[in-house]
């Protein structure tokens, strides 16, 4: 168990908060584990119908903790704590909708293509720098982000890691809408709105609407989870690691 992921039940609804605001919220192994026992929870509790994932006020997440991923060499393989959150979040058969806002880098926007609405502040930032890192799309993105919005568009996104906002991922179908004013109130009220739809009813149309990638899917993120877990003990991943902690540019000209 661990304080930097709480969990809130309010009218059907289980709200996940990140909660590690001096660390960006980055995730931790304790802290995927804590998102995968609420998830875990929102399945099997019958009185629970959708769950509400948000970060703080001001930051949703910077991703995978980098420390952690220097640490553990199982990567996003194995049975690692990254990779049962990676396992749960795609099969969840309840509704989950996010309210984000500020960063929201590497998973804290792949995982957002799971997740069935997504409501985000203005001010939010999202990008998916894995290559910047020296490492390769995770959590199916490889597959989802050119199907919303092509391949070349994809391209820049994660070849380059560029950083996009609310109203390009509105435009790119990773949000389903910006609230201009108290973003998390407002995914509460639709997530409270989703849950008095009728049950059987929802998970229904939500099995209807992703059976089609799910076979794909599932064979993406095994190649996407052999090849992030490879790169992560390679040379590059090494330098783009030290770069950011010793706050410096990272130096790729030696590699071939
Ligand atoms: N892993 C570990 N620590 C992280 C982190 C991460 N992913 N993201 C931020 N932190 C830490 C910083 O090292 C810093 O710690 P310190 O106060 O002990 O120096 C603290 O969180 C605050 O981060 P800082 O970079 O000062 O905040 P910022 O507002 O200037 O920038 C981000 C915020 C999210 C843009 C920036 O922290 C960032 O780019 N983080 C790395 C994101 C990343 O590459 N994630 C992995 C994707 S796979």
């Amino acid at each position: 168990m661990t304080d930097l992921v709480t969990t809130e039940i309010n009218d059907g609804v289980i709200i996940i908060r990140l909660n590690r605001t001096d660390k960006k919220n980055a995730l931790t192994g304790d802290m995927y584990n804590g998102i995968s026992d609420a998830l875990d929870q929102l399945e099997n509790d019958s009185s629970l119908r959708v769950g509400l994932i948000t970060g703080s006020e001001d930051c949703f997440t910077a991703g995978n903790d980098l420390v952690d991923f220097m640490e553990n060499s199982s990567g996003i393989g194995g049975d690692s704590p990254v990779a049962r959150f990676l396992r749960t979040i795609p099969h969840l058969k309840k509704p989950l909708v996010a309210a984000v806002n500020g960063p929201a880098v590497g998973v804290g926007t792949t995982m957002l293509l799971h997740c069935d609405m997504v409501f985000a502040a203005p001010t939010a930032k999202f990008s998916m720098p894995f290559v910047n890192l020296g490492l390769c799309p995770e959590a199916g993105s490889s597959l989802l982000v050119p199907q919303l919005v092509g391949y070349r568009r994809a391209a820049q996104l994660l070849m380059l890691g560029e950083a996009f906002t609310s109203d390009q991922a509105k435009e790119m179908g990773i949000v389903s809408e910006v609230v201009a004013e108290n973003y998390q109130d407002y995914a509460l009220a639709k997530a409270k709105q989703l849950a008095q739809q009728p049950p059987q009813s929802v998970r229904v149309t939500k099995q209807l609407l992703r059976q089609s990638n799910e076979a794909f899917l599932k064979a993406v993120m095994k190649a996407e989870e052999d090849h992030f877990s490879s790169m992560l003990q390679g040379p590059e991943a090494k330098e783009a690691f030290a770069a950011f902690f010793e706050k410096r540019k990272p130096d790729f000209s030696k590699f071939g």
